[in-house]
């Protein structure tokens, strides 16, 4: 029997646009003979429009956002679907906040959904860029320094906060601590710059995270899997402009992406050793992209963990593991059963004290 899949996409979130590319991509890669494929589309305005079953690849994005008029337009239409096909898996295409943060996790955990890639906890402290570094910081793993603060602490303590910040060895990199894809990260060597990406960060989020600027290659590693996870071969990514910035991760082309990547075997296994790390600190499952820093002295530094990484057939993510051998398809699917798994195992527990 085909297993009845929902595809969730698109999201009240500044990374809508690439949600929708990479819906388009994986409703292209799956199996329709193996797959029957919902699409379920989230609004700008975080409405949830439940579209009508595809039966083939949609041809174009617009095929993929649903007018609110001729479809149901809320979550509880999602629920009533869901209630009438009962989904067997749902896969988040998310990006993000609102999707990428445990916020959507939540709700089908409720619903008791099995659905693809990290958790609750994962997803949520893997979206804040301070609890994650915080955690990293537990499992000792080498970051670079950093100070954070909160919207209300910049407007009591502006002062003491440039000063914290400035104690921090230029150049600078200001960042909304919930964000991703670059948006609302910004480089400052002086203070009349910190000042204007405090504030541009803080249109974004209300938490704020300044770090240490690093000077190094950025090399990024895929894990995957769940209590045995297993990491792929390395890729490099090289921006062309100042840093790996919004445009360059999605307009222009201007990031060449080397895989695999030549490093060192002490880096290599570093860079291994510390992504297992981080994936069991932040308790990961399914899937998980790992950014590191490698310094010219070969000093590894983690910089991030992606939980719903660019999933493209081109993104670094689906390329790390098709270069270590297993293709974007295959990859799909070995994501949907390691969901399973998870889920299955699960349900085993006891909720009661019998
Ligand atoms: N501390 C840093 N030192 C040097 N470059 C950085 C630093 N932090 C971020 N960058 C640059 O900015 C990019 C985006 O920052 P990152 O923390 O990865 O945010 P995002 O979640 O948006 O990907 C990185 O890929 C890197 O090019
Ligand atoms: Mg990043």
């Amino acid at each position: 029997m085909k297993k009845r899949i929902g595809l969730l996409y698109g999201g009240k979130s500044a990374e809508h646009e690439v949600s929708l590319s990479t819906a388009m991509a994986v409703i292209q890669a799956l199996d329709f003979e193996k797959y029957e494929v919902h699409p379920i589309f989230i609004t700008l305005d975080g409405e949830w429009l439940t579209g009508p079953q595809l039966t083939s690849p949609a041809e174009n994005v617009e095929q993929l956002k649903f007018d609110s008029n001729h479809a149901p337009n809320n979550i509880k239409q999602f629920i009533a679907t869901h209630n009438e096909l009962s989904f067997d898996i749902v896969f988040p295409l998310l990006h993000g906040t609102n999707g990428e943060d445990g916020t959507v996790q939540g709700l089908l955990e409720v619903l008791n959904i099995p659905y693809v890639g990290n958790g609750v906890l994962a997803s949520s402290a893997g979206m804040d860029k301070v609890v994650m570094k915080q955690l990293f910081e537990v499992a000792g793993l080498a970051q670079t320094p950093y100070t954070h603060f909160i919207r209300s602490e910049w407007q009591s303590q502006q002062e003491a906060i440039l000063e914290a910040c400035e104690k921090l060895q230029a150049p600078l990199f200001v960042k909304p601590a919930n964000l991703g894809s670059s948006v609302g990260i910004s480089r400052a060597t002086n203070r009349e710059e910190l000042v204007a990406a405090i504030e541009l960060a803080l249109r974004y989020d209300r938490k704020i995270i300044v770090e240490q600027g690093v000077v190094g290659r950025e090399i990024e590693i895929a894990v995957l899997g769940n209590d045995h996870p297993k990491t792929s071969v390395v890729g490099e990514i090289k921006p062309l402009t100042a840093f790996y910035d919004y445009d360059s991760k999605y307009k222009d082309n201007s990031t060449e992406l080397i895989i695999p990547a030549q490093v060192s075997q002490h880096a290599l296994a570093q860079i291994e050793e510390m992504a297992l790390r981080a994936f069991k600190i932040l308790d990961l499952s399914g899937l998980v992209r790992a950014d590191f820093f490698v310094t010219a002295d070969d000093e590894v530094l983690i910089n991030e963990v992606n939980t719903l990484p660019g999933f493209t057939p081109v993104s670094m993510y689906p390329m790390l593991w098709q270069k270590t051998g297993l293709s974007y398809t295959d990859l799909i699917d070995e994501l949907i059963r390691l969901a399973m798994e998870r889920y299955d195992e699960k349900q085993k527990l006891q909720y009661n004290r019998g």
